[in-house]
Order: structure tokens, then sequence, then C-alpha cells
């Protein structure tokens, strides 16, 4: 995938700003807080539909300002496309996909395929299992429009089995009911776990790989929590255990099992990474991880998603911040940072200064 230009109209601190990218590496340079982030975060949401700090639309809109637009031109293996996006204070945003209206974000995830990275990603790391389960879920979405759904499907079963647990506290004629709700949510949650686990397995090798070409020394493993086991489906598995949850579930008033619950866990050198690492071999994994990422994508969909990295160069030591750049060739990469490294390598470069492209 290639973005040709991307045109911003009050979004964050860019009144009306179009700028265009290469092939390949495009440095997007400038001082602090003169917008290289904010730059990025428009595309991000061009691509899955949200902000990466989970921003509320409201707080993307241009201070004093009512409406925003963002409005981006990209080429895909499928010709040319055009999202634009359209944000409002007042109203919900909406979106076109070549001129015509979206009405779901679903159908926006997975049209521009792009992988992020900023020193915020190593919450994959050392934050909460739910910050790698939404990496699980925004990775696979990306390629997998059906695994989406399931999410989505699994999330309204799950809410309303919570519901029941928690009503038949007080109401025990509802037992019938969780009996129905509880079969359905075991099927959905056997197909996301399958997804997750063939995910882990294509990530994990390429991601030693190049964890091993990085630091040239260290061995990555990533494990997902959840474990098949021998001669049992996940469905017989899940049922079983769901029904030696079900006297804690009835007294918590949720539901204690399932894919909302599961976690990754990252090793190196056979060492549990959140636990033992330190913040630098941690920021390595996360970038390893978003650039394996890379890679699996083009294996589902045969072309390589567009790569952003924001303020990756300067936590990184000399040796591999090179080896990073070697790699971020092979894509079009648009990396932001305050001075270009010195390097051999090619590039575009594109200045910004408070909201604008000098
Ligand atoms: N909604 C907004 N309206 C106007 N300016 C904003 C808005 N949100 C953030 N900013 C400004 O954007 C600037 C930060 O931009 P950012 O892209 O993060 O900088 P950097 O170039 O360092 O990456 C800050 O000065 C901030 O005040
Ligand atoms: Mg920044």
């Amino acid at each position: 995938m290639k973005i040709n230009s991307v045109k911003l109209n009050n979004f964050r601190n860019y009144a009306l700003a179009e700028i265009f990218f290469n092939d390949g590496l495009n440095f997007i340079v400038g001082k602090n807080a003169q917008g290289k982030t904010n730059l990025l975060e428009s595309i991000y949401i061009s691509s899955v539909g949200k902000s990466p700090k989970n921003s509320k639309d409201k707080q993307i809109i241009k201070f004093g300002e009512s409406k925003a637009k963002i409005d981006i031109n990209f080429l895909t293996n499928a010709g040319k496309k055009n999202i634009e996006i359209y944000l409002d204070k007042q109203n919900k945003k909406s979106i076109k996909i070549n001129k015509l209206n979206v009405l779901k974000l679903t159908e926006l995830v997975g049209c521009l395929s792009v992988v992020y990275f900023s020193p915020d990603e190593l919450k994959l790391i050392k934050e909460v299992p739910e910050d790698r389960r939404t990496f699980l879920d925004i990775s696979i979405s990306q390629f997998d429009k059906n695994y989406l759904y399931n999410l989505i499907k699994y999330d309204k079963i799950l809410r309303q089995r919570n519901a029941i647990l928690k009503s038949l506290q007080s109401e025990q004629s509802k037992i019938e009911q969780l009996k129905l709700f509880t079969p359905q949510l075991i099927e959905t949650a056997e197909k996301i776990i399958l997804k997750r686990l063939e995910f882990i397995k294509n990530l994990a090798p390429i991601a030693a790989d190049i964890h091993k070409q990085i630091t040239l020394d260290e061995t990555l493993e990533i494990e997902y929590s959840y474990k098949l086991k021998p001669g049992i489906s996940i469905n017989e598995d899940l049922t079983k255990i769901s029904q030696n949850l079900l006297q804690k579930e009835l007294e918590l008033g949720y539901t204690c099992f399932g894919p909302h619950r599961d976690d990754l866990e990252f090793k190196i050198n056979g060492l549990d990474c959140k636990s033992f690492s330190s913040q630098g071999q941690q920021r390595t994994v996360a970038l390893v991880i978003k650039l394996s990422l890379m890679q699996v994508v083009y294996n589902e969909i045969g072309e390589y998603p567009v790569l952003l990295l924001d303020d990756v160069l300067s936590e990184l030591d000399l040796p591999r911040q090179n080896r990073l750049l070697e790699f971020a060739t092979k894509y079009q990469t648009l990396i932001t940072c305050v001075n270009i490294p010195t390097t051999n390598l090619n590039y575009n470069k594109i200045e910004i200064s408070n909201g604008s492209v000098v």
C-alpha cells in the first residue's frame, strides 16, 4: 500500500494542509509540538476509525472549530482509493470511501492497512492484558472481517450472559436463559481463540527472526494464554470450564472464562519480558512485534501495510537505529523525528512547523 497524500482541515493543530508522500522512507521532521504525531494520528484514524491515543472526536477537532476533515488518497493492489472522515462536535463522525457513504465502522477497517508504532506501544508489554487483546483484535481485523464480526457478536452475547448472571442472583427462573446463552458464547469464543492461536503461530517465528536480527543475541518467544489440549476441542474444553465455574459466576454475577480474559506472554531468553526485561529490551520487543506484523499482514493480503513510526529513533542506540531503517526502506514508512539521522539510504523529507508543511 502507498499513501499518496493526506489533506487535513481543522484537524488538531492543522488549519489546512496537504502532505504528499513517496515510496520507501519518509522522514517527518520538526521541533517538538509542531504536528508530527498529529499527522500520523490522522492516518491511523483513517485506517482503524479511532485515535491511537483513544482521544474523543471532539478533542481531535482544532481548538475553536466545530468540524474537521481528513482526506486521504492511497494506492492498493486493487487500485486508487480515497477515504474521507468528517468529524463534527455535534454529530457522530461520518466516513466516505471513494465518495460513497460508509454506514458502519466495520466497512472502514481493512481498507487502508497500517501498522503503527509509538513510544506508547510499550503498553503492549508493560500494561494490562486488555492492551494485548486490543493488539490482537485490531491486527487480525485488518485482514479478517469475519474475525471482527465474531468479536462484535461475542461482545453482545457476553453482555447478555453477564446480565443474566447478575439477575440470577434474585430471579432463579432465568437459569433456562443462561443455558441458552452459554453454548452460543462458547461457539463464538472458539472461533476467536482459534484465529488468535493461528495468528500467534504465524507471528511468533517471524518476530523471533526479526528480534534476533535486531538484537543479535536474544531469543524471543510469544505465547497465547489459552493452550489447545490434545483430544478435546476448544468447545468441549470451554463447556467443561464453564460447568466448573458456574457456581463462582453465579456468586460474582459475570462470565469468568473466554477470550475476553485471555492474554499474551512475551519471553526473552526464556524469561517473562514484563517482569524481567529492561525498558530498552521491552521497547525493542514491542517494535519487533510491529515489524513482524508487517510481514504477517503481507502474507494474508498480498501487500505490505504502510508503516507509521512515531518517535522511535531517539529511543534506540545507533546500530539498532540503522537496522530498523534498513527494514523500513522495504515498505512505505512514515517516520517522525526531530533530526534526521545520518544514513546512506534514500529518503523523502517532510518538514512540519506549527501545523504546516515547510
Ligand atoms: N484539538 C487541537 N487543536 C489544536 N491544537 C491541538 C489540538 N490537539 C493538540 N493540539 C496541539 O498539537 C500540538 C502537538 O502536536 P504533536 O503532533 O503531538 O507534536 P509533535 O510534532 O511533537 O509530534 C500541541 O502543541 C497541541 O497543543
Ligand atoms: Mg510527537
